[in-house]
């Protein structure tokens, strides 16, 4: 597929099979994402690949967390919010590292891994997969950035659910570029 057809044709969505993937193919989307561009060559994204009960696991603790805040919750709603870690057979969840040295910029480790995530989606379309980037409150809490091994400060960018599209994907028509952009000449 030409590298446009691709970016011009990638759509997300949530509704995947729970088919298993390969890991072979896993693979391929997480070397996709490491081709991202990055300022000092600090490689700054971390993958965190949740497949099989690991799914199941952070589903828990999504639910344990939304306890901890609304104790007062039913066990249906409770549930619900465990089952949105089973939407896909496949998370990768996405973090940027903290500088370590002086000269190395955080935005700059942010928006290198947020390149990674988007190589990731063009990767998942190219590979007839469907996908989305998901974030919301669970990607700031601390509970869940501890359970995946993320020091409370790091930046928890994505969950990128990934499986076998379950529907056709329809291309989507996007707005044009033109009111967000200035020329300057
Ligand atoms: C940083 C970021 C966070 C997002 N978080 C969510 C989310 O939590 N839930 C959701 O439904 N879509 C979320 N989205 C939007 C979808 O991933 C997707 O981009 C949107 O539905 C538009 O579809 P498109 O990517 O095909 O244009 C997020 C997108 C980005 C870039």
């Amino acid at each position: 597929m030409d590298a446009f057809e691709l970016i011009h044709g990638r759509s997300a969505t949530g509704r995947v099979k729970a088919d298993p993937l390969p890991r072979a193919v896993i693979e391929k989307l997480l070397a996709a994402g490491a081709q991202a561009p990055n300022h000092y060559k600090v490689r700054p994204w971390r993958f965190v690949v949740l497949t099989g009960a690991a799914l199941g696991r952070l589903g828990d603790v999504m639910a344990a967390s939304l306890k901890a805040k609304f104790p007062e919750l039913a066990e249906e709603n409770l549930a619900k919010e465990r089952a949105k870690a089973l939407r896909a057979p496949l998370i990768i969840a996405v973090a940027a590292d903290l500088p370590a040295e002086p000269k190395v910029d955080r935005m700059e480790n942010i928006t290198a891994a947020a390149a990674a995530c988007q190589n990731i989606l063009l990767a998942a379309h190219a590979e007839g997969l469907g996908a989305i980037w998901r974030t919301g409150d669970t990607a700031r809490d601390p509970e869940i950035k501890r359970f995946l091994g993320f020091a409370p400060e790091q930046e928890l960018l994505a969950f990128i659910y990934i499986g076998y599209p379950d529907a056709p994907v329809e291309k989507k028509e996007r707005p044009s570029f033109e009111d967000r952009t200035v020329w300057m000449e």
